[in-house]
């Protein structure tokens, strides 16, 4: 449910703007924070705040990878399979991932911890290969850096760890 509160910032995004409808993305990853995926609600009260068709919010929540269109978990894992990220063996990468989650690129595991997602390039090359956690990058990742992490994420307390703000980790200013 999207939260009176939520709507609030929205408005208040759109006042920042001469036309509302420009507060659509930013508004969008409100409606993501609060739900942890893009919901049927959060696309309509996008529509209503910001004066929109719920098909035009859709077109954009649609067309952005860092909107989810189903629910995730809560490490989003993104591993980049883009040409430099290839070239420094992303492929044996994803494998490791895969094994270790005991699961597939786009899929969830069963506690709904962890969601691992193949991303084309993350802007990074120069540190390839490249994971995307959440909203925090890890560069010259190794099978045995993954499995460092995997043993500190799993050390952590999953349930106080927040949902993802979106797949390429950036969070809109003021939002
Ligand atoms: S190809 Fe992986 S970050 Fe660009």
């Amino acid at each position: 449910m999207i939260s009176e509160q939520a709507k609030q910032r929205m408005r208040d995004l759109a006042a920042r703007y001469p036309v509302a409808r420009s507060a659509v993305m930013p508004s969008l990853h409100i409606a993501q924070q609060e739900e942890g995926y893009i919901t049927k609600e959060g696309l309509q009260t996008v529509a209503e705040v910001l004066n929109m068709t719920v098909d035009d919010v859709e077109s954009v929540a649609t067309f952005y990878t860092m909107y989810y269109q189903r629910p995730v978990g809560k490490k989003v894992i993104n591993i980049c399979t883009g040409i430099s990220c290839y070239l420094r063996n992303c492929d044996a990468l994803l494998q490791h991932l895969e094994q270790r989650l005991g699961i597939k690129a786009g899929e969830t595991t069963p506690d709904g911890n962890y969601t691992l997602i193949k991303m084309e390039c993350l802007a990074s090359c120069g540190t390839a290969p490249v994971l995307q956690v959440n909203d925090e990058f890890v560069e010259n990742v190794t099978p045995e850096m993954v499995d460092a992490l995997i043993e500190q994420w799993n050390a952590e307390s999953m349930s106080s760890t927040p949902r993802p703000t979106s797949a390429n980790g950036s969070r809109p200013q003021g939002v």
